[in-house]
């Protein structure tokens, strides 16, 4: 079978080499699937067309030679200021409910504090680099000695297991190193996914689980169908956002999609 779909811009060749790949009781069946997966991809480049006229150019570098977990690092190579809003929404989204908290990544301390402004029982960080816990989180704990506030000193890979279930969880990390990157990054649908499974197992029904997604506007089928094995539900918000053109991060889009998986 082949499709070929035209346009003044580009051509698109579909051809099925196995007559047993997509194969339903009838050739009807077989042609409409198809043709939707295809009107599908169109429509995905015409809107790709309109967002890239809008990115930022950046000065991205993909490269992590030097391995990030031990890194000391200036406060925007942390986590860079556009995306406090994402933290705003995101502290929103899990902690709103009250309950045990777990976030993933302390990082400059930005989503804690915004986590800890609502009513909760406790919040457990998971952080990796040591100068993160000198320089951001024992200050922040000695600020809020009041409350009910622990880190767990280490990689979430090696410390997870060891902690129980919680009514919310963030995830906010990045890549350490190269093979991360190729890994969760290019290798990946959307870089929470290697984390997707362990969310689920510490959360509580009902829980919510969040992160920020490295697709602009919506969530593609791929990454639905993820969520949908490990999660009975999830919703999306579209966040605007003020990026600089000289960002640093890999993001270059005037938006971003927040998600919120409940268990
Ligand atoms: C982008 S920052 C988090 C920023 C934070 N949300 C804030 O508002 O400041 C990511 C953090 O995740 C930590 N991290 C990255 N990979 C990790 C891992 N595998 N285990 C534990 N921490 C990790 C980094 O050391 C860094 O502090």
């Amino acid at each position: 079978m082949k499709k070929i779909k035209r346009s003044q811009q580009f051509e698109v060749v579909v051809t099925l080499h196995d007559k047993n790949f997509i194969c339903p009781p009838k050739e009807s069946q077989r042609n409409a699937v198809v043709n939707r997966a295809l009107k599908e991809f169109v429509g995905d480049l015409n809107i790709l067309n309109e967002q890239t006229k809008r990115f930022v150019p950046g000065a991205t570098s993909h490269e992590f030679k030097i391995d990030r977990a031990q890194k000391v690092m200036e406060v925007e190579e942390i986590m860079e200021d556009w995306q406090i809003p994402l933290m705003q929404e995101m502290a929103k989204t899990i902690a709103n409910n009250g309950g045990d908290i777990l976030e993933i990544g302390f990082g400059r301390g930005i989503s804690a504090e915004m986590i800890i402004e609502h009513d909760i029982d406790t919040y457990t960080g998971i952080e990796c680099n040591d100068a993160i816990i000198e320089t951001f989180f024992k200050p922040f704990k000695q600020k809020h000695s009041n409350k009910n506030i622990k880190i767990i000193h280490g990689l979430w890979q090696d410390t997870i297991d060891g902690l129980d279930l919680f009514d919310g969880i963030l995830f906010h990390t990045y890549p350490l190193n190269d093979d991360e990157y190729m890994q969760y990054v290019n290798g990946s649908i959307t870089f929470a996914e290697h984390f997707f499974n362990h969310a689920a197992k510490h959360l509580k029904t009902g829980g919510s689980f969040t992160y920020f997604s490295n697709e602009i506007d919506s969530l593609s089928r791929e990454h639905q169908q993820l969520l949908l094995k490990h999660f009975s539900s999830f919703s999306i918000k579209l966040i605007p956002l003020k990026i600089p053109d000289d960002v640093q991060d890999t993001w270059w889009a005037d938006s971003i999609v927040l998600i919120k998986a409940i268990k």
